[in-house]
């Protein structure tokens, strides 16, 4: 068995990758790629789970954002590389294919699942936050019981606590023993955005361009009139919940980042993917941190962090403050900028499971494609499955974590990929850069990176000096829990300080692989226990179909 078989890149290239775009018309530009990763970058993570992480972290979780924005952007590098040396659709699971074998594709491929579907579970539950705000506006009143997962109303009724919440457990209909409540624009929209994706979406340029330009301005909107309502005292305390409170909000930040990744799967309909590919996800990536850091910076500062704790923070600020037309102009942005969301990521799924298909890693049936609209019509429908019974049995919260660990573990496969991949010659190289395609800049990490590990510690030292005897620190479960990814995290600095000494590593995928590895220090214990039986469900179907049914059994590869 032999479970790191690589794909050549070559074989990937003569393939065309996912074969259903091959043929297509390679029509998009820098600018539609950037606005496309806007329109998957900008969504729940800005309208909805900005708020918890505010609540959480007070005005300081602006170090937050630019703590992703950083793991953020030394990935984007990486998928940049790959991009330019393998630009065909996939996204990382083909990079993972040629750089660490297939094992470590499929578990990329597993993960992916989390971002793409789990992740719309997320948005569907914001957009429906959203949606319901702007009926109200329109006097049109939904029941409670219909506008909350069963999960949220349950532990409001625990705690006796949250007005909707307890309203939908006392007020909902009985089915025999059972309370009749679920968040039904939830399921509605996934219904609608897995009937537009079935049919295929001809106008999708032209929609998605168009809702960016909408949710741009919008966000503008908020950033201008909120600034005349800042109060500069709200800025103090910085940080009151010390680093601590600032890292709770590590999935809310890290999931508002997620998806200019997505621009990687548009490899084979741009017109200079190797060129243009790595422009468009660095672009809507610099484009979105300013906008965070200033979203931020003004909703702090527009009310007291602690009134942020919310679903809508964009609109409850201006409900606070009485601005009512602004609750309805930002309702129908988000409502808006979600629905895009939902769109980019329920066509990214299929896609990649319509690859892995044709590899031989998931059932053929994955990989048809519908004789009249040219989709892969039953991995859609699945993804609509995948997608929508989870939204009756699950909670918003678990499924952020859950979309946020997931994501951070393929991009730390993503920029190892990068470390792992072999050299170029120097005439590779040339004609790279004679074509004009993105190649990383190779800054030799030998010394670097100890010195940067060298100062790390001493400020560590000097700033919080019992930093290392509370890591070692194992007197309780619950000490024991939180402190051992913090450990994982130190031994993968030890052991990459030497490697990058002795193999004279590339500095950037280094630097990109350990900063998305100190975010996952900031998941919950509870995360990394559903992280792992993921994985292991993974493993399972892994070595009982996949490893069988590999395309690679039958051709001769490296
Ligand atoms: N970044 C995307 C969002 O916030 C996933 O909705």
């Amino acid at each position: 068995m032999n479970i790191f078989r690589k794909k050549s890149i070559t074989t990937i290239l003569k393939q065309g990758g996912d074969g259903e775009h091959s043929g297509l018309n390679k029509v998009l530009t820098v600018k539609d790629l950037t606005f496309f990763g806007i329109a998957a970058i900008i969504g729940g993570g800005t309208f909805s789970a900005i708020g918890n992480a505010c609540f959480s972290g007070g005005p300081a979780v602006v170090l937050l954002y630019i703590m992703c924005a950083i793991a953020c952007g030394f990935t984007a590098m990486c998928y940049a590389e790959f991009a330019s040396r393998v630009p065909v659709s996939g996204s990382a699971y083909t990079y993972a294919y040629v750089s660490f074998g297939e094992l470590f594709a499929w578990i990329i491929g597993w993960a992916l699942i989390m971002e793409y579907s789990i992740g719309n579970i997320y948005i569907a539950f914001s957009w429906s936050g959203y949606f319901t705000n702007l009926l109200e506006t329109f006097g049109i009143h939904l029941p409670e019981w219909l506008t909350i997962n069963y999960k949220s109303a349950h532990a409001a009724f625990l705690a006796s606590k949250g007005d909707e919440g307890l309203a939908a457990w006392q007020n909902a209909p009985m089915l025999g023993n059972l309370r009749v409540i679920f968040d039904l624009p939830a399921v509605v929209i996934n219904v609608l955005i897995t009937y537009l994706v079935y049919r295929g979406t001809k106008e999708s340029k032209n929609f998605s361009n168009a809702m960016v330009y909408i949710k741009l301005a919008i966000i503008a909107l908020v950033i201008i009139v909120g600034a005349f309502y800042v109060d500069i005292d709200n800025w103090t305390p910085f940080m009151p919940n010390g680093f601590s409170g600032v890292m709770g909000g590590v999935s809310a930040v890290f999931f508002a980042y997620i998806g200019f990744d997505a621009v990687s799967t548009l490899a084979e309909e741009s017109k200079n993917p190797q060129r243009d590919l790595p422009k468009g996800m660095i672009y809507s990536l610099v484009i979105c941190t300013v906008v965070f850091i200033i979203l931020a910076l003004v909703i702090t500062g527009m009310v007291s962090y602690e009134l942020l704790g919310v679903s809508d923070p964009l609109a409850e600020i201006f409900a606070l403050k009485g601005v009512k037309w602004m609750l309805f102009v930002v309702s129908i942005a988000a409502v808006v900028a979600m629905t895009s969301v939902l769109l980019v990521f329920q066509m990214g799924q299929p896609r990649i499971w319509m690859t892995m298909s044709r590899d031989g890693l998931m059932p053929k049936r994955f990989s048809r494609i519908h004789p009249k609209y040219k989709t892969p019509s039953y991995a859609t429908l699945v993804t609509g499955l995948v997608v929508g019974i989870p939204i009756f049995f699950t909670d918003e919260n678990f499924v952020l974590d859950f979309t946020s660990i997931g994501t951070l573990f393929a991009f730390v496969l993503v920029c190892g990929g990068v470390l792992m991949l072999s050299a170029q010659s120097e005439a590779e190289i040339a004609e790279r850069e004679t074509k004009g395609k993105f190649r990383i800049p190779y800054v030799n990490s030998k010394f670097i990176f100890p010195v940067i590990m060298l100062v790390a510690v001493a400020l560590i030292l000097k700033y919080v000096p019992d930093f290392f005897t509370n890591v070692l620190d194992f007197s309780t479960g619950e000490k024991l829990a939180t402190n051992i990814p913090m450990l994982v995290f130190l031994i993968v600095c030890v052991v990459m300080t030497f490697v990058s000494f002795t193999k004279n590593l590339s500095l950037i995928p280094l630097l990109g692989l350990i900063s998305c590895c100190y975010l996952l220090t900031g998941m919950a214990v509870s995360n990394w226990m559903w992280f792992g039986v993921w994985l292991v469900i993974g493993l399972v179907i892994y070595f009982t179909f996949s490893y069988n049914n590999s395309k690679l059994n039958t051709e001769t590869e490296e």
